[in-house]
Order: structure tokens, then C-alpha cells, then sequence
């Protein structure tokens, strides 16, 4: 069976316009599905949705949506009308990189938003879609970070702790329902975000960045066999020493250290 037999005709990605997103866009477009992107700036996410029509010959609908808008929901509700949804990612993210309390809460509250509520949203209406058809596929981005408290970006790493627990949640309650549901634990990954706010590498342990089609192809392989991944080996080797070798004490203050270096926090 293909991919496409398998999930259906139509990929929903939120946070499609470059990086990670773009790769999950382009290789779900590969499989020959038809993509719904979505992304705040008009013109990458345009200049994507061209780019992918051409190449691969799917239909695309592009979508300019805040996801930490209060009505993102009823946005996209609006402008996906009654096309099916069969297979979803949920890749944007906001992150906040320094001391919890050099920022104001709003940061805090936007960075619940776009990492924890939306996604809740999202996997109700369309996730709740998939379930009553008894057909689809969802993978939620989380991060390695997530795998520990992690100094200086404590408030992103708690929300991808958050949405690697709610896949595996979901992947337990929906793989009766033929819904596949996956957490992808990316590591450093050479994205746009990633190169702007990383300063270089703090820790002899820090694996090189993979390239996201990488983890994507890794995930969309993966999918279906296992509730939540960690990508590529030298993520997987050092996620293992993180929690099964050092003490959570160690492997706490191990994070921090390394963002402390990193970003030179004087805190
Ligand atoms: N890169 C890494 O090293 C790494 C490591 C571990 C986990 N991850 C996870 O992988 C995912 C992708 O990470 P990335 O930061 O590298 O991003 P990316 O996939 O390169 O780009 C983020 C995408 O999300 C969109 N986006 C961001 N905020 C949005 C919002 N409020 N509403 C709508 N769209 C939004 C961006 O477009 P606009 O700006 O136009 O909205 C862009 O298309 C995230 O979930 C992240 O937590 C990344």
C-alpha cells in the first residue's frame, strides 16, 4: 500500500513556508498528496505553494494564518471549507532563548499558544475527522529539549514535553480508529529559525545538525510503527545518555550549562 493509499489524498501543514515545514510540505507532495499550507508571511508561503505545484503537480491551497491568533480555528475552518483533511503536521513553534523572567508573560502566553493550544484545536477538529473516517495520520513536532527541564528556554521546552506526551496519548487511543499519531523529537536541525539563534555548539556532546528532510523522511518512514521517535543517531545516542546514563539532576544541569555557554547568560 502507498502512502497516499494508506492516509488519503490531502496534507494539512501548519508552519509549511521553509525549513522543516517546507521539507514535510515537499515530501508529503512527493508521495502525490494534495497540500493545505499554512504560514504567517504572504510571500514564502506563495513563493512554497508555487514552488511544490511545479515541481510535483499537486493542488495547493495556501493559507496566511497566525496560529497564536484566539480564532485561528475558525480561520482555517473558513478557509479549508469542506475539503477532507487526511493527513496533518503541526511544525510551527514559537521559542523564547534566555532568562524566564527577562521577558514578560505575554511571551510565555504566546509561546502556549502556538505550541500547545492551537495544536489541541487542530487535532479536535481535523484529528476528530480522521477518527470518525477511521483514516489518517498526524505527527507533532517536539524537540529533544523537550526531554529535560532546559535552562534559559524552559517555557519551549515544557511545550514540547506537551506535545510529545499528546501524541503518544493519542497514538495509544486512535490506532484502534486508523489514525496514526506521531511526536518527532528533532535535534538541532539546519532550518532558517535554527542558523538565526544559534550561536554554535556548546558541548563536546552536541550532534551536528541534521538537514530537515532528514528528519522528515525519518518520521513520515516511522509513522504508524511507534507513538514518538527520536531523530538521526547522534540525537538518539545522546538522548540516551541525557536518560538512561546521567542523573536527571546531571542531565538538568547539563542543558542549562550548555545554554548558559551557548548564549553567553550572565543570570
Ligand atoms: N530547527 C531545530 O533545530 C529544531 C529542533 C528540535 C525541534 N524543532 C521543532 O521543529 C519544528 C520546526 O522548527 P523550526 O523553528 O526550525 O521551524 P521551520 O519549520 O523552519 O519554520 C517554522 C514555520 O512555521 C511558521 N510559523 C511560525 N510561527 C507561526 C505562527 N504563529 N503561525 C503560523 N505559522 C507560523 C513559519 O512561517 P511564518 O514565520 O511565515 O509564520 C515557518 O513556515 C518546531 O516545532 C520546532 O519546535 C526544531
Amino acid at each position: 500500500m502507498t502512502f497516499k493509499e494508506k492516509y488519503g489524498n490531502t496534507a494539512l501543514v501548519a508552519g509549511a513556508s521553509e525549513g522543516m515545514g517546507a521539507a514535510y510540505a515537499q515530501a508529503l507532495a512527493a508521495r502525490g498528496l494534495d497540500l493545505v499550507l499554512i504560514a504567517r508571511r504572504k510571500e514564502p508561503l506563495e513563493a512554497m505553494a508555487h514552488k511544490i505545484t511545479e515541481q510535483f503537480g499537486v493542488k495547493v491551497l495556501h493559507i496566511n494564518c497566525d496560529l497564536a491568533a484566539p480564532d485561528a480555528m475558525q480561520q482555517l475552518i473558513h478557509a479549508i471549507g469542506d475539503r477532507s483533511i487526511d493527513f496533518m503536521v503541526y511544525n510551527a513553534a514559537a521559542s523564547y532563548i534566555g532568562p524566564y523572567l527577562a521577558t514578560g508573560l505575554p511571551t510565555h502566553m504566546h509561546i502556549a499558544r502556538v505550541n500547545m493550544l492551537t495544536p489541541l484545536a487542530m487535532l479536535h477538529y481535523f484529528g476528530g475527522k480522521m477518527a470518525e473516517r477511521r483514516k489518517g495520520g498526524i505527527v507533532l513536532m517536539a524537540s529533544i529539549a523537550g526531554f529535560q527541564g532546559s535552562g534559559y528556554l524552559s517555557t519551549y521546552a515544557a511545550t514540547k514535553a506537551f506535545n510529545q506526551v499528546l501524541a503518544e496519548g493519542l497514538w495509544y487511543e486512535w490506532k484502534s480508529k486508523g489514525v496514526d499519531v506521531i511526536a518527532c523529537c528533532a535535534g538541532a536541525t539546519s532550518t532558517p529559525n535554527y542558523i538565526k539563534t544559534n550561536p554554535g555548539k556548546a558541548s563536546s556532546l552536541e550532534p551536528k545538525p541534521q538537514q530537515p528532510a532528514q528528519v522528515v523522511e525519518e518520521c513520515l518512514r516511522k509513522i504508524g510503527t511507534t507513538p514518538s521517535f527520536i531523530s538521526g543517531t547522534g540525537n538518539k545516542l545522546v538522548s540516551f545518555l541525557m536518560r538512561h546514563v546521567f542523573s536527571r539532576k546531571k542531565a538538568v544541569s547539563m542543558m542549562g550549562d550548555s545554554m548558559r555557554k551557548m548564549y553567553g547568560m550572565r543570570e
